[in-house]
């Protein structure tokens, strides 16, 4: 059943660009399809395409509490820009509170548990609250990003999160990315001008060298087989149903 309905949209989508992508998605999944964002460059030119052609589909951002005060301003002038109000979901008071008193502010540091614990709690499970109601969610993931993205698929079942995902930009280069923002005049994060690429929280996220892997700079102190949050791993099927109860 979900593999045809998949089988569906692959084959609806093929050869349409992406403006008539998202349009024909938005009319497939009215109500209850959606696009998260961090404010990356990939974001950036999703969220371009959707509010320039007035595509019905939701945009949120998992505001974690950490991110930086560039990325804070971007979000606002995109809300400008496009007079528009980016939905935010913001972790749960209690998690953090607790987290914070035991642990402390930088407990990420300390341990890989440490650090996904707290990517859980900022990111992972406002993420279940952000889904609850989608069936087709987007996100900005291209697949020359890491070794672990080199699979993705256009669209792909999310058993963790219950969802179909959809990637409009997997084939896309870094080049095509920053030159679809140029040639368009959307606002993007100023410290790309400062030898950051992939950001995310502040304290998790430090300028790259050249030469240097695209996500170089996240989480950088770890292993490079850890480096995801939790929002794009494969998850154990029972993961909604334990997260969900938060
Ligand atoms: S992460 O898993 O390492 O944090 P990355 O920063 O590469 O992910 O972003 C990949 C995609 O995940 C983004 O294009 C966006 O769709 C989604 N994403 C990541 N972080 C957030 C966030 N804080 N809020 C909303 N979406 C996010
Ligand atoms: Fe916490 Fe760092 Fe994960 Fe942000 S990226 S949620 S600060 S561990």
């Amino acid at each position: 059943m979900l593999n045809t309905k998949i089988e569906h949209l692959k084959i609806s989508t093929e050869g349409k660009d992406i403006v008539e992508k998202l349009k024909f998605l938005s009319k497939e999944f009215e109500g209850k399809i959606a696009f998260s964002t961090s404010f990356g460059q990939e974001d950036q030119v999703i969220t371009d395409i959707i509010l320039k052609n007035n595509i019905n589909i939701k945009i949120f951002t998992l505001d974690t509490g950490r991110f930086f005060e560039e990325t804070y301003n971007l979000w606002n002038l995109t809300n400008k820009k496009y007079n528009t109000k980016i939905k935010a979901y913001f972790p749960d008071k209690t998690q953090v509170e607790e987290m914070l008193v035991n642990k402390g502010p930088f407990s990420f540091y300390d341990s890989v548990d440490n650090r996904k614990e707290c990517c859980n709690i900022r990111k992972v499970y406002p993420l279940t609250r952000a889904l609850e109601n989608v069936d087709l969610w987007i996100t900005g993931l291209r697949s020359e990003q890491s070794k672990a993205r080199a699979e993705l698929q256009f669209f792909e079942f999310d058993e963790g999160f219950n969802t179909i995902k959809f990637n409009p930009l997997k084939d896309w280069n870094l080049e095509q990315t920053l030159n679809y923002l140029s040639e368009n005049d959307v606002p993007y994060n100023l410290l790309h001008d400062k030898g950051f690429i992939s950001i995310g929280c502040a304290p998790c996220t430090r300028a790259i060298k050249a030469g240097e892997d695209i996500r170089a700079g996240r989480w950088w102190w770890e292993d490079q087989s850890k480096k995801e949050c939790g929002l794009h791993e494969t998850h154990n099927p029972n993961f909604i149903i334990e997260t969900k109860k938060i």
